[in-house]
């Protein structure tokens, strides 16, 4: 056995999403399975992004956020999520979500600490808490709600466990947290003096008039709560890697120092356009949403046309599809079956479980694509049934 590579990064697989992406460009397929838009990002952001290069915002800024994006961030936190929020003292700006997430653990864990992750999870938080040298403990979100089971979760806390990592709306499931689990979830924190670090970053895609609610505006988790939330997905500029973290004093002094030696600091030219993307009126908002729930419904009606069983998500932009009726060995076969057959690249949803039986029945779909791609997909989809009878002979 090779001992030049960690123990650590042994126990990391490779990312199911990008490897099927890879094979939808083999195959020429119409890729549902990575969650970016194919589509432009807003003119506003572009113009913004240009201008701060051209006014020579191109060195460093400091490190853990340009003052002008701070301001914009804090003021939304306030705004939007009920957050107490200080520029000077509550924010620390990262390289995406992604860091933010992974700074955040380091900056917290000590060596025999646990997080509890809710499975289905973000493929990140796992290999995240391992790096950060902690124990994950896994508790389940059922199909078909998704809902908290309360002695499930209240049996994986215990002294032990530094943190609780929430994120909502939730990808794979579209499920948002109400206040309800919210509440649970924080009393729990309390009672085990446990921190949540919460991962928002769909904040913004959300349906049906459902409000979205930061777990650390609940009372009692402001000191207690990391919250994560970025750019790539409300304003689509996945490729401009800007996320931000906001927590009391304590933990963001930690969190500062963690970001400063991984990456020094975020892209400082779009962290000046991130400062305009805050500040887009109310209507950029509406048209989002009013722009993914077209979205959700076509993606709906091509999976149920097709007779797979799902339910329309509360937020987020992805459908998990029941393909447990369709026959097939297991959710990578039919995952295998949609590409090479079907010409769809969707995500097996056993990759999103620690334990890989709860998610055998699904495949995630994502909605976050032109309209041209979703109609192309529907297309397609509509030869399901008679591809599944030509299988069956
Ligand atoms: C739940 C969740 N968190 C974080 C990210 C990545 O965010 P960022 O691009 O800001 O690193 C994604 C991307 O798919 C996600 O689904």
């Amino acid at each position: 056995m090779p001992t030049d590579v960690s123990n650590k990064t042994r126990f990391f697989t490779e990312s199911v999403i990008r490897e099927m992406t890879r094979r939808a460009l083999q195959r020429n397929a119409v890729n549902l399975a990575q969650g970016f838009p194919d589509f432009a990002a807003p003119a506003e952001l572009k113009e913004a992004a240009k201008r701060a290069i051209d006014e020579e915002y191109n060195q460093y800024a400091i490190t853990h956020g340009s003052p002008n994006f701070r301001n914009a961030i804090a003021n939304k936190a306030r705004t939007y999520n009920g957050l107490e929020c200080d520029p000077d003292r509550n924010v620390t700006v990262t390289c995406g979500a992604t860091e933010a997430m992974i700074a955040s653990l380091l900056a917290v864990i000590n060596p025999g600490d646990e997080v509890i992750i809710f499975e289905p999870f973000y493929e990140n938080y796992g290999p995240d808490t391992v790096i950060a040298g902690a124990a994950p403990r896994y508790v389940a979100l059922r199909d078909p709600d998704y809902a908290i089971d309360r002695a499930e979760l209240e049996a994986a806390f215990n002294p032990r466990t530094k943190a609780i990592i929430v994120n909502t709306p939730h990808n794979p499931t579209g499920k948002v947290f109400g206040r309800a689990e919210l509440e649970l979830i924080a009393s729990l924190c309390q009672r085990y003096d446990t921190l949540a670090i919460t991962d928002e970053i769909y904040e913004h895609i959300i349906f049906g008039g459902i409000r979205h609610i930061s777990l650390g505006s609940i009372p009692g988790m402001a000191d207690r709560t990391i919250t994560i939330s970025g750019l790539s997905k409300t304003y689509s500029v996945t490729g401009w890697r800007l996320a931000y973290a906001i927590a009391c004093e304590r933990l963001t002094s930690a969190i500062r120092k963690v970001h400063d030696f991984l990456t020094v600091g975020a892209p400082h030219p779009l962290q000046e356009a991130g400062a305009t993307a805050l500040r887009l009126p109310e209507s950029f908002y509406a048209g989002l949403t009013a722009m993914y729930e077209r979205k959700r419904a076509m993606l709906f009606e091509a999976l149920a046309g097709a007779g797979l069983k799902c339910r329309a998500p509360q937020g987020a932009y992805y459908i998990m599809a029941d393909i447990a009726h369709l026959g097939f060995p297991d959710d990578f076969a039919a995952a295998s079956f949609m590409l090479d057959e079907v010409g769809i690249a969707a995500v097996p949803g056993s990759s999103f479980y620690h334990r890989a039986e709860l998610g055998r029945r699904m495949l995630r779909f994502t909605f976050s694509k032109s309209d041209a791609t979703i109609t192309a997909a529907a297309e397609r989809l509509r030869s399901l049934e008679r591809k599944l009878a030509a299988r069956r002979g």
